[in-house]
C-alpha cells in the first residue's frame, strides 16, 4: 500500500513549498523508501508549452516530452527520478477527463458535478500515478509526495482539498499524512503567529488535519521555542508537530533543518513506515544517499575559491526562466569544490553601446572577466548579435564555452561567420529568406499526426567513430558511445552544410542515430568549446551533475580540475535515466515508440523557445 504525504500551504504563495515538499521525500529516500511525487497545479492550462516563460518561469521538459513547470524538475532533481507528465495535475487535465467520460457515456446519463465526478477522478489519478515506478529499482513506489500548488481557501483549489478530504478515509489513516506550510512573518524580531492559526482554522473547516506545521520564517532567525508552543497551542497539536524553516546558506541545507527536528522520526511514527519491507540493498543506498549529502552540502560551506561563470542572456525580470541552468552550474560548483558566482549579461551588441553605454560595458567587463561563458536556450531573437560577439570572444580568446541549444546554434553560425567567411550565415528562424542557411527548420516527421513535430523528449546521442581519443564530451559522460539527453527544439544544423562545417574543422562529435541532426559539437584545439542541440540542464542532480556543464565549470576553474573530472567521469559516471528509458528508435515496439510518448502537434506560434 503506497503512503500519501499532503503538503499543502497557508497565507501565501512561493514561500517554498516545493523544498520543503521535496526535502522530505529525499529524507525518506535516505531510510531506504522509494519515493515519487505528484504535483497539482490548480490552473486550467493542459501543459506548460504554450505558457510564456517570461510570465511562468522556465518550461521543464521530461522525458517523455511532457512540458511542465519547474517543480517536477525540483522533484527530479532531489529524488533522482524520472517522472512523467502525468505527474502534473491540472484543473484543465481534470476536467477533460471528466469531460470526455461524460461524452462517452460512462456516467449514464447522471447529473455531472464538482463532488463526486471530478473529486473522483483527483483521487483516482493520483492513486493511478502514484504506482508509477520512477527509479532504477522499477518498483511501485512505498511514499508518494502530493504538492498541493496555491493556497487553502483558494477557488482554485477548492476541488481538491475537498478530495484530499475524501482521500483520507479512501486510503485509510496509516497511510495518509498532511504537512502544512505556513508564513510566520518577523516583525522587528518578534514572529507573529496569528496567520498560522488562520490558515490551521480555515484548514479544520475543510475537514483537512495538520499532521506537521511547517512555519517558514523569512529570515534567518530560527523559530523560537515560546513561538511554536504558542502554536501548539492555539493550532491544537502537540510541539513535535511545529517545525521551523527559516532561511538558510542554500536550499541544500534544507533537508538536514527538517532532519535535525525530527520529521523522519515523526513520520515513521505517524505512518506506520517501521512495516514496509526495504531491503538490505535500498537500506545502505539510503544510506550512502545520506552521506553523501551531508558531504556535499558541508563541502560547499567550505568552498572559498569562485568560479565565474557569465550567462549571456537577456534580463528577465524573473530569476526562475533559467532555473534548471543555475541548478546545473551549482551541481557542477559542488562537484569541483568552488563558490559560484555567475551573472548574467545582455546589451553586448554594439547598438547598446550608443543606447546604454554603462550596461554596454559593464556587460563586456562581465565578459572578459569570466573563467566561463554559457549561451543557453533562448526565446525570441532579441540579443542574437551580441550573443555571436561573446562565442567569437571565447572562441578566440581559450575562454571556456558552452552552448546549449540556440547557444549551440549560435557557435555555429559565428563560425560559418567568422572562420569560413560567409559573413551572412544565419539561421532561418531569424531571416526566412536567407542566402546562407546553416541553421534550418527541420522538425521531426511524425508517424500519428500530419507533419511535422517538435523533437521532443529524452533522445539518443552517438558519438563518432574516432572521438573516443580526444572528445571532452565523451570523457565528461565516461566515454559511452551513446548518450540520452531531453530535447526541445524545431530547428537543426543544415544537413548540406555539415561537410563543409566540419571539413573546416568545426567537429560535429556527437550525432542522432541516422547521423542526420547535428547534437554534440567540439573544437579540437580549444581549452574547452562545446555545444549541445539538446537541453543537458533538465537532467542534472546534486550528486550527479550534468556532464557538459561540469565540463564548463570545471575547465573555468582550471584546466587540471577539467582533466581531474574527465577521468573521474571516466570511472564513475551513471546517466540518471533508469535503464528502460534508454531504448533506441531501432528497439521500438511494434513501430511504437516505447519511451517516447506522446506526439506533440506542431503549434504554430507556440510562446517561446524552439530553437
Ligand atoms: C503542470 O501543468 C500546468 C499547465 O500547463 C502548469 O501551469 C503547471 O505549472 C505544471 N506544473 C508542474 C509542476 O509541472
Ligand atoms: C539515480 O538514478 C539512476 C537511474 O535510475 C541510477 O542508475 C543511479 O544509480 C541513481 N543515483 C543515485 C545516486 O542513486
Amino acid at each position: 500500500m503506497t503512503k500519501y504525504i499532503i503538503v499543502s500551504g497557508g497565507v501565501i504563495s512561493g514561500i517554498g513549498k516545493g523544498v520543503i515538499a521535496s526535502s522530505t521525500g529525499l529524507l525518506l529516500k535516505t531510510t531506504g523508501l522509494k519515493v515519487t511525487a505528484i504535483k497539482i497545479d490548480p490552473y486550467m492550462n493542459i501543459d506548460a508549452g504554450t505558457m510564456r516563460p517570461q510570465e511562468h518561469g522556465e518550461v521543464y521538459v521530461l522525458n517523455d516530452g511532457g512540458e511542465v513547470d519547474l517543480d517536477l524538475g525540483n522533484y527530479e532533481r532531489y529524488l533522482n527520478v524520472t517522472l512523467s507528465r502525468d505527474n502534473n495535475i491540472t484543473t484543465g487535465k481534470i476536467y477533460r477527463e471528466v469531460i470526455e467520460k461524460e461524452r462517452k457515456g460512462d456516467y449514464l446519463g447522471k447529473t455531472v458535478q464538482i463532488v463526486p465526478h471530478v473529486t473522483n477522478e483527483i483521487q483516482d489519478w493520483i492513486e493511478r500515478v502514484s504506482k508509477i515506478p520512477v527509479d532504477e529499482t522499477g518498483e511501485e513506489p512505498d511514499i508518494c509526495i502530493v504538492e498541493l500548488g496555491g493556497t487553502v481557501g483558494d477557488i482554485e483549489s477548492a476541488p481538491f482539498v475537498e478530495a484530499m478530504r475524501q482521500f483520507q478515509f479512501r486510503v485509510g489513516h496509516d497511510n495518509f499524512a498532511l504537512i502544512h506550510v505556513s508564513l510566520v512573518p518577523d516583525m522587528h524580531g518578534e514572529q507573529k503567529t496569528k496567520p498560522t492559526q488562520t490558515t490551521i482554522h480555515s484548514l479544520r473547516g475543510l475537514g483537512l488535519l495538520p499532521d506537521l506545521i511547517a512555519c517558514r520564517l523569512l529570515v534567518p532567525q530560527p523559530l523560537r521555542p515560546d513561538t511554536k508552543s504558542k502554536i501548539s497551542m492555539f493550532c491544537h497539536v502537540a510541539p513535535e508537530q511545529v517545525f521551523g524553516v527559516h532561511d538558510v546558506s542554500s536550499v541544500y541545507h534544507v533537508p538536514l533543518l527538517l532532519q535535525s527536528q525530527g520529521i523522519v522520526e515523526f513520520l515513521t511514527k505517524r505512518l506506520n513506515l517501521g512495516n514496509v519491507k526495504i531491503t538490505k540493498e535500498m537500506s545502505d543506498r539510503g544510506r550512502s544517499l545520506s552521506e553523501r549529502w551531508r558531504a556535499m552540502t558541508s563541502g560547499s560551506e567550505r568552498a572559498f575559491d569562485t568560479v565565474n561563470i557569465v550567462l549571456v542572456g537577456k534580463y528577465t525580470d524573473l530569476k526562475d526562466s533559467y532555473m534548471s541552468v543555475t541548478k546545473s552550474l551549482e551541481h557542477s560548483a559542488f562537484r569541483v569544490n568552488r563558490k559560484l558566482n555567475w551573472v548574467e549579461s545582455s546589451d553586448l551588441e554594439p547598438e547598446a553601446q550608443r543606447e546604454h553605454p554603462l550596461r554596454y560595458h559593464d556587460a563586456w567587463r562581465a565578459v572578459v572577466g569570466a573563467g566561463g561563458i554559457l549561451v543557453p536556450g533562448g526565446f525570441g531573437n532579441r540579443g542574437i548579435e551580441g550573443m555571436l560577439l561573446a562565442i567569437k570572444h571565447a572562441r578566440e580568446n581559450n575562454k571556456p564555452y558552452l552552448g546549449i541549444c540556440l547557444g549551440f546554434q549560435l557557435a555555429v553560425i559565428e563560425w560559418a561567420r567568422n572562420k569560413m567567411n560567409i559573413p551572412d550565415a544565419t539561421s532561418t528562424e531569424f531571416d526566412q529568406n536567407t542566402k546562407s542557411p546553416a541553421i534550418i527548420f527541420m522538425p521531426e516527421i511524425s508517424k500519428t499526426h500530419m507533419g511535422g513535430t517538435m523533437r521532443l523528449g529524452l533522445r539518443p546521442t552517438v558519438f563518432q567513430q574516432g572521438t573516443e581519443t580526444w572528445s571532452k564530451a565523451r570523457k565528461l559522460y565516461g566515454g559511452a558511445g551513446k548518450i540520452w539527453e531531453r530535447h526541445r527544439h524545431r530547428y537543426e544544423v543544415n544537413p548540406d552544410w555539415v561537410e563543409k562545417l566540419s571539413a573546416s574543422g568545426l567537429s560535429f562529435v556527437g550525432k542522432d542515430e541516422k547521423g542526420e541532426r547535428m547534437q554534440v559539437l567540439e573544437l579540437h584545439d580549444h581549452p574547452f568549446f562545446m555545444g549541445l542541440q539538446a537541453h543537458p540542464e533538465f537532467c542534472t542532480r546534486p550528486l550527479n551533475p550534468s556532464p557538459s556543464f561540469l565540463g564548463l565549470v570545471a575547465a573555468a576553474a582550471g584546466s587540471d580540475l577539467l582533466q581531474e573530472q574527465m577521468m573521474y567521469q571516466l570511472k564513475h559516471f551513471v546517466p540518471p535515466h533508469p535503464e528502460d528509458a534508454m531504448v533506441s528508435e531501432a528497439e521500438l515496439r511494434n513501430g511504437q515508440p516505447v519511451a517516447y510518448g506522446k506526439d506533440q502537434v506542431l503549434v504554430n506560434g507556440s510562446a517561446d523557445s524552439e530553437n
